[in-house]
């Protein structure tokens, strides 16, 4: 299974970034429960036939969808590790708990974040920007929230962020109880960062409606074309106004690791709470969010629920107290620490940090090349490692939206689409430390042709 794993990875370049999944296949799945035992080596060869194929592929160089990192060959084997010692990171005293207060730690140094600040792995950013907007609203209405619940206050919270946020914010503040309608969206400005004299109208005007302006959300790193806010001058607004200052930093925060891009985050070691995931530009396999709060006591007091059944000891296994289950929802934890800190160790950050920088100068070099291709059209200003852009033609939306299909299933380059305005846009997210420029070659090579194909047949 490591020699056949192993050669996956090593080989990747020579497989079709994705395939579609052929019906027979996809009927396999659909087989009842196993009610008698298989041979190891026969379930091995089944993945090795019906699931590998047909994975997603963000491995593979070719792939620029959304955005996914590649993973990474020592986190991969520390999984290994992680599931052979099947410890779980809620809480006891153990020293898996350790390697993940060992990442705290590292994110406090990252940021300059203060001794006292807390953090957790959770699945994801939309996990951690939920948990972030939970701590902040226990900041705003106190622990008393926790029982009495939204409802119950007098105040009608309200949040803001720019119009080019992730949706996992509207989602946080519905899963929050405080609704979608108190979620302010902010214009942006040219350069797609929040606009912060639309920002402080919108405060001030809510304010005097008698709302409860109380978290500010930054992103660093938009999803769409990966643009950074202002986060010092939110920082200052923040302050201002008495507002949790909160970062969703999902891919863009780790930037913080390539010399180049650092300072475009200063102001990021002002916020309340950073969401992140090291499972995208450091690299580390599925699945690794963090979230970092400045405030560890509150964080504490957001989530801890004491039970007999983990009650706390001064010795023995139930020492150590506090535990990973008193910051978040999750009692039971897997260990996501370790591949984090066997990626971060084996690699070093500067090398994590150079990957970062290049991804960004490959999407220059993209730019440059839609730039300089009469076809093409770059739809939205390169600020990082994402880049926005169309084959030129008539009914354009849905020849581009095809020429990403053809893309995808001609297994060359992976890209996905968004929208910039009212346009679809190609978009090609470099995430991957083994995307290199021959990629982005084949990127702007194919879908040139494809879109010629496209334009060719529907004029015969
Ligand atoms: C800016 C931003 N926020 C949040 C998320 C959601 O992160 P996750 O998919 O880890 O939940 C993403 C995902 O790409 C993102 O780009």
């Amino acid at each position: 299974m490591l020699d056949d794993i192993l050669d996956y990875v090593e080989n990747i370049r020579q497989r079709p970034v994705w395939q579609p999944i052929p019906d027979g296949v996809r009927a396999r799945f659909r087989a009842a429960v196993p009610t008698m035992p298989s041979d190891l080596a026969s379930v091995h060869d089944e993945f090795m036939r019906y699931v590998l194929p047909f994975a997603t592929g963000n491995s593979h160089p070719g792939f620029m969808g959304w955005v996914h990192g590649g993973g990474n060959v020592p986190g991969m084997l520390a999984e290994m590790l992680a599931a052979g010692l099947n410890a779980n990171l809620g809480g006891r005293d153990h020293a898996p708990i350790e390697v993940e207060r060992q990442i705290v730690h590292w994110a406090r140094q990252l940021f300059g974040f203060p001794r006292t600040a807390t953090g957790l792995f959770v699945t994801g950013t939309s996990m951690a920007n939920l948990l972030g907007v939970l701590v902040a609203r226990t900041g705003a209405l106190g622990v008393g929230v926790r029982s009495e619940g939204v409802a119950a206050g007098e105040k009608r919270l309200t949040a803001y962020v720019s119009a080019a946020a992730h949706g996992c914010i509207a989602q946080a503040m519905d899963l929050s109880g405080l609704g979608t309608g108190a979620l302010r969206v902010i214009p942006t400005n040219d350069r797609h960062q929040i606009d912060l004299d639309a920002l402080d109208r919108a405060i001030a005007s809510d304010r005097d409606a008698g709302f409860t302006p109380f978290v500010v959300i930054g992103t660093a790193g938009t999803v769409d074309i990966g643009a950074i806010d202002d986060l010092a001058a939110l920082a200052r607004t923040a302050r201002r106004e008495k507002l949790w200052f909160h970062i969703d930093g999902a891919f863009g925060a780790l930037a913080i690791l390539a010399p180049d891009l650092a300072t475009r985050l200063a102001g990021i070691e002002r916020a309340d709470s950073i969401a992140l995931d090291f499972h995208k530009w450091a690299q580390v396999p599925y699945d690794a969010g963090f979230l970092l709060v400045r405030d560890g006591t509150l964080h504490r007091d957001t989530f801890a629920a004491p039970a007999a059944y983990l009650r706390r000891e001064t010795r023995g296994l139930a020492a150590g107290s506090p535990w990973p289950c008193d910051f978040g929802p999750d009692l039971s934890r897997g260990f996501r620490a370790l591949k984090t800190w066997f990626t971060l160790k084996v690699h070093g950050t500067d090398a994590i940090g150079a990957v970062i920088s290049r991804t960004c100068q490959l999407a220059r070099y993209l730019e440059s090349r839609i730039v300089a291709t009469p076809e093409l059209e770059l739809l939205a200003p390169v600020q990082l490692n994402i880049v926005c852009f169309r084959y030129r033609a008539e009914d354009t939306d849905q020849v581009n939206a095809r020429i990403v299909v053809d893309l995808q299933e001609s297994g060359i380059v992976a890209p996905s689409t968004t929208k910039i305005g009212t346009r679809l846009a190609i978009r090609a997210a470099i995430v991957n430390h083994r995307t290199d420029a021959r990629d982005v070659d084949a990127l702007v090579d194919a879908t040139v042709a494809f879109g010629n194909a496209r334009v060719l047949n529907s004029a015969a």
